[in-house]
């Protein structure tokens, strides 16, 4: 059973990459930009009209299969992960980057069965970066194995967060605490790159300690949770305890002392579930 999913995992791949094409090409065009759940959770006609195609070639290839990708919840589909095989699907996360061409976004692709996660892929479209995971089998950036961090003193680590998409003071004024109190242990530094796909593969790679955020979705998360747990690193709830996919709330670490670290400073604020309705 060493190549089980393998078909799944080449087909996740390579839809991603025609994906990513098709958010480069539309780039540099007009963009009709709408909102969702507030003024800041903005969509495209890019990001539905490439869920829709990865949708397709997904349910063409396995059409047993079940779906769960951000534009359709956002038009009433339930979200609701079951033992079925399942793609958790961002067609593009990083949309604000997008619009405003600042230059990360990345298509995210998780698969998971029997509720649990078997490989993830994001490819970050702009940078044509490819990364991919896969349980038992290691992380990679455009072929090139990933490591996480072996910096474990959280004074000397660099944290990535994101200020997310609520423009409620009560929740801005939560995540600034948060921000406060970490940037104080002291840390290195803070940073945000506009997409929690990008920021999970930044630290699998390293290139980042931690990353933490409440309000995020199933799908910002589920292939950057496997590229960092193959890649080395932890996934912890941001109140400790085990991540829960459909909670909306993540830290991804390069190791337990600095997501335990992270953990003790978090405010937490409630974040409606993803699986809620
Ligand atoms: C968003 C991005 C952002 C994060 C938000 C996500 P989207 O995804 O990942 O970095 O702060 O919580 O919703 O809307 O661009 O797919």
């Amino acid at each position: 059973m060493a190549d089980l999913w393998q078909d799944a995992m080449d087909h996740a791949v390579a839809i991603a990459r025609k994906a990513g094409a098709v958010i480069r090409d539309h780039l540099q065009g007009e963009m009709t930009v709408m909102c969702k759940s507030s003024p800041a959770d903005l969509v495209t006609m890019t990001d539905q009209k490439v869920e829709e195609l990865i949708m397709a070639s997904i349910m063409e290839k396995f059409p047993t299969h079940s779906l769960i990708g951000e534009e359709s919840v956002s038009a009433g589909q339930p979200c609701i992960l079951t033992d079925n095989p399942t793609w958790i699907i961002d067609p593009l996360d990083g949309t604000t980057n997008f619009i405003h061409r600042f230059p990360f976004v990345a298509v995210s692709i998780g698969f998971a069965v029997n509720k649990e996660l078997e490989f993830g892929v994001v490819y970050s479209c702009i940078e044509d970066k490819m990364y991919t995971g896969k349980r038992g089998k290691g992380a990679f950036c455009n072929g090139k194995r990933l490591q996480v961090s072996g910096q474990t003193d959280i004074k000397q680590s660099l944290i990535i967060t994101e200020l997310g998409s609520s423009r409620d003071p009560e929740v801005v004024r939560h995540i600034f605490s948060s921000m406060q109190k970490i940037l104080c242990i002291p840390v290195h530094g803070m940073r945000c790159a506009g997409s929690a796909a990008i920021n999970m593969c930044l630290v699998a790679g390293g290139a980042a300690e931690a990353y933490y955020e409440i309000g995020i979705h199933c799908w910002d998360i589920s292939a950057g949770a496997v590229i960092v747990s193959e890649a080395g690193g932890v996934l912890m709830d941001v109140e400790g305890g085990p991540l829960d996919l459909m909670s909306r709330r993540v830290v991804a670490a390069n190791s337990r002392n600095v997501a335990e670290r992270i953990v003790k400073e978090i405010e937490a604020f409630p974040a409606e579930r993803d699986d809620a309705s």
